[in-house]
């Protein structure tokens, strides 16, 4: 199973232990990814790990995250997930990108620089394609910009500098198709249309979701601990209830939830709680530990696996290379919904939770497309 486990602010932490009282070292942490870069540049105070799991579909595509770490183990614990979970992917989402991710160590507010940035582009620049960079928690399109400025292999810039802007456009409308399909596979029908669906977590991605169902004519019951995300729904669908809190969400009576928050939103209380029939919404690493897609199987709940309709975004960022096109990025977005019924095809063919089938299909296609690779060409 895809690990669900980095250290980040929006994901769970998990210790990686080694097998004897000693630390695990790099080597063995990182077993099972092709490289792992430290950066380091004292007069910016620029200290980064890029990590690439993967390059057999193509470069290793995944953002920057800048983030104030307590120790520089999780740190690498964070990066090595991570980029794991980024070749899975895009694997799954058909593209041509392997996976990696870097991060930052560093607290954002207080350390970003243009020169620190720019030392940063520069790390990347020497890694001649084999790692592109985007955004992340704790950078931005116009950090972007700034890295571009070092370095060739830079996506998620501002629509000025030629980027393809709010990743999060894409993120919903795919999270939207993944819905459909569970939906139908629940259902019979396609749709949410009279469905009651319960969004947790109604910012960038959340209320582009919002906006989907109520088209889709589902009843929506949203939450956020922040009013004015609430508030911007309300504005713009003044009939969509809200709820005080995740838990509140958790206990309605509902079609379907959809985690748009933070990670580790599906544990142990909220699987025994939930009366919804699917899961499916954006937030990366929604299973708390491992096991929780089996519990999920067992209740009678469909899981879509989130590194799967979730894909969007990188959907998006990834069609930059190409010279960017919403409209072919869209199209490949829309695909997310037979991706979805091909992934619980496979899990009832193979009798496993769908997490663990869209695990398999991604790795079948970095194996069978990867082994091309092999085959010489002048
Ligand atoms: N933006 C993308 O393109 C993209 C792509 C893939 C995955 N994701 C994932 O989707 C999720 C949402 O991303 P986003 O870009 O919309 O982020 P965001 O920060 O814009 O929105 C998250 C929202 O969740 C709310 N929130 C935080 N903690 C909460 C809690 N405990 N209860 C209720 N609400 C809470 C925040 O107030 C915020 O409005 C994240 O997990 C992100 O990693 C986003």
């Amino acid at each position: 199973m895809m690990p669900a486990h980095p250290a980040g602010p929006d994901e769970r932490v998990t210790t990686v232990t080694g097998t004897t009282s000693s630390p695990a070292g790099v080597f063995e942490l990182a077993s099972g990814h092709e490289q792992v870069v430290y950066c380091q540049d004292d007069a910016t105070g620029l200290k980064a790990i890029i990590a690439i799991y993967s390059t057999a579909l193509g470069p290793a595509l995944g953002g920057t995250r800048f983030y104030p770490y307590a120790t520089e183990q999780d740190a690498l614990e964070d990066v090595l997930n991570l980029s794991k979970g980024m070749a899975y992917k895009a694997a799954l989402a058909g593209l041509d990108l392997g996976g990696g991710k870097a991060v930052i160590l560093g607290d954002p507010t207080k350390n970003k620089t243009e020169a620190l940035l720019r030392a940063y582009g520069r790390f990347v620049q020497s890694l001649g394609g084999r790692y592109y960079t985007a955004c992340d928690v704790g950078t931005f399109s116009v950090d972007m910009d700034q890295i571009a400025r070092e370095c060739r292999y830079v996506t998620g810039r501002t629509v000025a500098h030629g980027g393809a802007g709010d990743s999060s456009v894409l993120t919903a409308f795919g999270v939207f198709q993944g819905m459909r399909a569970a939906a139908e596979a629940t259902w019979g029908a396609p749709t949410l249309h009279g469905r009651t669906v319960g969004v947790a977590g109604v910012g960038k991605v959340g209320h582009h979701l919002v906006r989907h169902l109520v088209e889709d004519g589902a009843e929506v019951v949203v939450t956020d601990v922040a009013p004015a995300a609430v508030a911007r729904v309300q504005a713009e669908h003044p009939q969509v209830p809200s709820v005080v809190d995740v838990d509140a969400l958790v206990a309605t009576d509902l079609d379907v939830y959809a985690p748009c928050a933070l990670g580790g939103a599906l544990d142990d209380d909220v699987v025994a709680t939930l009366s919804a029939r699917i899961v499916c919404g954006a937030a990366n690493n929604q299973l708390a530990h491992e096991g929780i897609e089996k519990q999920l199987q067992d209740r009678g709940i469909l899981y879509a696996p989130d590194y799967m309709v979730n894909a969007g975004g990188l959907i998006q960022v990834a069609d930059e290379l190409r010279g960017f096109s919403f409209e072919r990025a869209k199209q490949r977005a829309e695909k997310i919904f037979d991706t979805t019924q091909q992934v619980f095809a496979l899990a009832q063919e193979d009798g496993v939770p769908p997490a663990v089938a869209a695990d398999r299909l991604a790795e079948r296609r970095m194996a069978e497309v990867g082994r091309l690779r092999g085959i010489w060409v002048s």
